[in-house]
């Protein structure tokens, strides 16, 4: 007798995976030598050189709302301010559902791509090729395993089973119908970074259907830019009172220097106040533009990595070329850039 079932799951993703990321182990530095652009690292996750803020309680705030959860937990601030790096601390995107808006264009592709982080299915076939064959459903239960239950759920369904072909039975589901019931079954926490980037129907239909799920305690976490706060979040009336604000403030300058503080020795660089309070001034606030200008000394100094003897960096080079050329290669705020470039503040 030929034994053939057939099991299929049509999907998005890989089952060996967690939220569609292998499971891997975070990597702990173990050595001393460091590269330059694992310590100062623009647009990326800063493990060496991180801030926690303590004195604004962002961490202490995201993790309240972890616990609590039952509320949607709005993080805004303005662009390159450390959103992302600060829920990513708290939310490792490889213990969460993280979805990065920039990245599609409407509420389909939203649902697809939860489907996919969650590896669950959105059709689900049985096949069973055996030659045998049941009329009535004690015949069904007789035969037992899986060919039983198929042939017991085939004559429920209508399904007779023929001769040559064997029993098939599958089910298709919505995207977003097994994304939610997916996620309330796990209560993984879902991160919508970037949300703003989805039309602003597209972001009301998701949170309205997303709403059940913070009822029943998921935790989810919004990121957005300040003036789009309330796009989203105000649009969904029902949604009054069920949101925590987290706003992430400008940095300070005391703020920006720790990152070079933390950042140089471990190069074995050592820097003058002068030096790092120009960086600070012309950093705008940014924590993104003080990395790139601490890896762009590194870089001009052709520190690449630890440095095997202890390097000093003077306070009275000058560093407008420096400013000059991160500005060009990163396009960011190049307008206030080229303020700064005609004289409104004079770099060093
Ligand atoms: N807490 C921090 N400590 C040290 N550096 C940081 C910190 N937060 C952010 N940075 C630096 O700033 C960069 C930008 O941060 P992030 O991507 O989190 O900003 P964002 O506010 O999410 O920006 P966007 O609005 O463009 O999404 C990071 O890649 C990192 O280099
Ligand atoms: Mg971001």
């Amino acid at each position: 007798m030929r034994s053939l079932c057939g099991f299929r799951l049509s999907r998005f993703g890989d089952p060996n995976t967690t939220c569609g990321h292998p499971l891997v182990a975070p990597k702990l530095d173990v050595v001393q030598t460091l590269n330059a652009g694992d310590v100062f690292v623009p647009g990326g996750m800063p493990e060496h050189t991180y801030n926690p803020r303590e004195k604004h309680g962002l961490e202490k705030k995201l993790r309240d709302a972890k616990k609590t959860a039952r509320k949607i937990v709005s993080v805004t601030g303005m662009t390159k301010s450390g959103k992302t790096v600060l829920v990513a601390r708290l939310f490792p995107r490889d213990s969460c559902v993280w979805f990065d808006g920039g990245a599609f264009t409407n509420e389909a592709e939203f649902w697809i791509d939860l489907v996919d982080q969650l590896g669950a299915f959105t059709s689900f076939s049985l096949s069973d090729g055996n030659e045998r064959s049941v009329e009535t459903a004690a015949e069904a239960r007789a035969q037992g395993g899986l060919f039983g239950w198929l042939a017991s759920l085939a004559l429920r369904l209508g399904i007779r089973r023929s001769r040559t072909t064997g029993i098939s039975v599958s089910r298709q589901s919505s995207p977003k119908a097994i994304a939610l019931r997916t996620l309330r079954k796990r209560k993984v926490p879902l991160v919508l970074d970037d949300f703003h980037y989805l039309p602003r129907d597209d972001q009301k239909r998701i949170l309205r259907a997303l709403k059940q799920l913070i009822f029943e305690g998921v935790p989810i976490v919004a990121i957005s830019i300040p003036h789009r706060k309330y796009d989203a979040l105000k649009a969904e009336r029902e949604l009054t009172g069920r949101v925590t604000q987290v706003p992430v403030p400008a940095w300070d300058p005391e703020e920006l220097v720790e990152i070079a503080s933390k950042g140089f020795p471990l190069l074995n660089v050592e820097t003058s106040d002068n030096l790092v309070s120009n960086l600070v001034g012309q950093a705008l606030g940014s924590p993104h533009l003080m990395q790139e200008f601490c890896l762009a000394l590194c870089r001009k100094h052709n520190v690449e990595e630890t440095a095997q003897e202890r390097l000093s960096i003077s306070g009275n080079e000058p560093l407008r070329p420096l400013f000059q050329s991160v500005a060009e290669e990163t396009g960011i705020c190049q307008h206030r850039f080229r303020k700064y470039l005609i004289g409104c503040h004079q770099a060093a």
